[in-house]
């Protein structure tokens, strides 16, 4: 009898929860969200890079860059994949940007290959068939109501520069720059209006210099064994001809720019949240360390005209000084911030001997502020697992961050220039798996309404970008892990919709979603 009933029960049970389960997913729940509640005039886009998606590596006068040399030497790429071909955006951006005109967005973050614009940067001439391909994107976006916003460098530079000079490292770079900016401003000004001169300075100086896994492949130890390399010196330099390099493209568009092009220019940095690992003032401390050593390094110099009193307390005279006039020139010369955000990480303290037991030589450096991060406490992650063993699914980092952001930088206009999900490997998992993306779609609405929470307490986002519009070169990681709304083939190239294409187009389509409109029922039944 009791048997019975204990069945009869979980039956009822089961039911019941299924049906919430749908409810919650579709109408009520705490994640549901409607594009009405954001801003008015929020830019809701894709984002891109030109090495991740262009390919025709050395199509129509195109120089050598960093990332081809680097990703064809052999053993530095996942099964030595490169980008020569990537998603042959460079042949199908028509059909690329139709499909983002059917998403529905506003706004389509890309970037410029500066070697498709100066193959040989300052050494050499303009490439005008580069110059015609930009203006064909820019050109067919604005049809289609879609605001072009543009990143000059993300991480791929003009291999001459390296080899003439070390590229970042040398303060050559300044110049190199700004010419590349003059020349974006005087050929897509016209019509681009959201300018964004770096990505992620602080993450590929971390990755080129510090762990020598992007090209130049610089690292010393602890970091790692590179022949060329100093840990401790190369990423502050490489930072501070980045930050200069920004500065100087700013003040050029000011000054000669943007009186009549109307436009804005920003910076993009790599935003993890952090949360102290144990419930002590050290390691709270050690969190607010991380955040000043990873966050405001970039952005502090860039609105208050110096680097983060943290950083110059452990670093000393190794942390690279601004003249009083490179000051007054860094000072201010943000319009905008950009976050790319994904993830939040535990941080341990390494610097006082009450509470720094076992951190790795690394954790006990200066340069990384005596702390080392973690995604586990005890074992357990901090969020579910991705496809980046740094990256865990944690929403509330998103408002976390963007309040940390609000407080550190007030009035400053904020954008999500990335976020985005790859799901963990899975053994021969099939087509159907990479479609049947339900986590994606479930981490966007949770990220996005975490936004939400943060701009209600008054922060002055205006857009956010999802990483990204394709599956495509996923930089060492090569073509293995997948970040796009759409599924690449790669044999065929094929674009192919994941479900989150018909989530993201209803959420940008419909004022109010319905289970209708959200998703299909047969969508929802398939995951329950
Ligand atoms: C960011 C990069 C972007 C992409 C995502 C997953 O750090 O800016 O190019 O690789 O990570």
């Amino acid at each position: 009898m009791m048997k019975v009933l204990d069945t009869k029960l979980c039956l009822v049970l089961s039911v019941l929860c299924s049906v919430h389960f749908l409810v919650q997913f579709s109408h009520g729940g705490e994640d549901t969200i409607h594009r009405s509640q954001f801003p008015e005039g929020f830019l809701f886009g894709t984002s891109t890079s030109s090495y991740q998606i262009e390919g025709a590596y050395l199509e129509d006068g195109k120089g050598l860059t960093n990332w081809d040399v680097f990703s064809h030497t052999p053993g530095k790429i996942k099964h030595n994949d490169n980008g020569d071909i990537a998603d042959d955006h460079y042949h199908r951006y028509l059909e690329d940007i139709e499909l983002m005109s059917s998403l529905g967005v506003n706004a389509y973050r890309f970037s410029i290959s500066w070697a498709r614009i100066l193959p040989r940067g300052i050494y050499g001439g303009i490439n005008a068939k580069g110059i015609m391909f930009y203006n064909k994107i820019i050109d067919n976006l604005l049809l289609r109501g879609i605001e072009p916003f543009v990143t000059m460098h993300h991480h791929d530079l003009p291999q001459e520069l390296e080899e003439r000079y070390g590229g970042w490292l040398s303060p050559l770079i300044k110049r190199d720059f700004v010419h590349f900016a003059k020349i974006c401003f005087e050929s897509f000004g016209d019509r681009v209006k959201y300018w964004t001169t770096i990505n992620e300075p602080n993450l590929f100086t971390e990755m080129a210099y510090v762990r020598g896994t992007y090209p130049p492949g610089h690292c010393s130890p602890p970091f790692g064994n590179c022949s060329v390399g100093n840990s401790d010196a190369e990423p502050l330099i490489a930072m501070h001809n980045a930050l200069l390099s920004h500065a100087m493209a700013v003040h050029l568009y000011r000054n000669h720019f943007q009186a009549k092009q109307g436009g804005t220019v920003g910076i993009i940095a790599n935003t993890f949240m952090y949360e102290p690992l144990r419930d002590e003032e050290c390691d709270r401390l050690a969190a607010d360390r991380a955040l000043a050593f990873i966050i405001a390094w970039v952005f502090d110099p860039l609105v208050f005209g110096d680097y983060p009193i943290e950083m110059r307390n452990i670093l000393g005279s190794r942390l690279p000084r601004f003249s009083s006039n490179e000051k007054s020139l860094i000072k201010g010369s943000l319009d905008f911030i950009g976050m790319n955000h994904y993830s939040t990480l535990y941080v341990k303290d390494c610097s006082c001997s009450a509470c720094s037991s076992a951190c790795s030589p690394a954790g006990d450096h200066a340069i990384r502020g005596f702390l080392e991060t973690t995604g586990f406490r005890d074992g357990i992650p901090i969020g579910d697992l991705t496809g980046m063993p740094r990256f865990f699914v944690v929403p509330r980092g998103m408002e976390k961050i963007v309040d940390y952001m609000k407080t550190r930088y007030p009035n400053m206009p904020l954008f999500i220039t990335e976020n985005g999900y790859s799901a963990p490997p899975k053994q021969d998992a099939a087509l159907h798996d990479f479609l049947q993306d339900f986590d994606r779609m479930k981490f966007h609405k949770a990220y996005l309404a975490a936004l939400l929470r943060a701009i209600r307490k008054g922060a002055d986002v205006r857009g956010y970008f999802i990483w990204s519009l394709m599956d495509n070169f996923e930089w060492v990681d090569g073509y293995g892990t997948r970040f796009g709304l759409y599924y690449v083939k790669r044999q065929t190239l094929e674009r192919i919709p994941k479900i989150s294409v018909k989530w993201f187009s209803s959420f940008l389509n419909f004022s109010t979603l319905t289970l209708e409109n959200d998703l299909s029922k047969q969508d929802l039944k398939e995951q329950i």
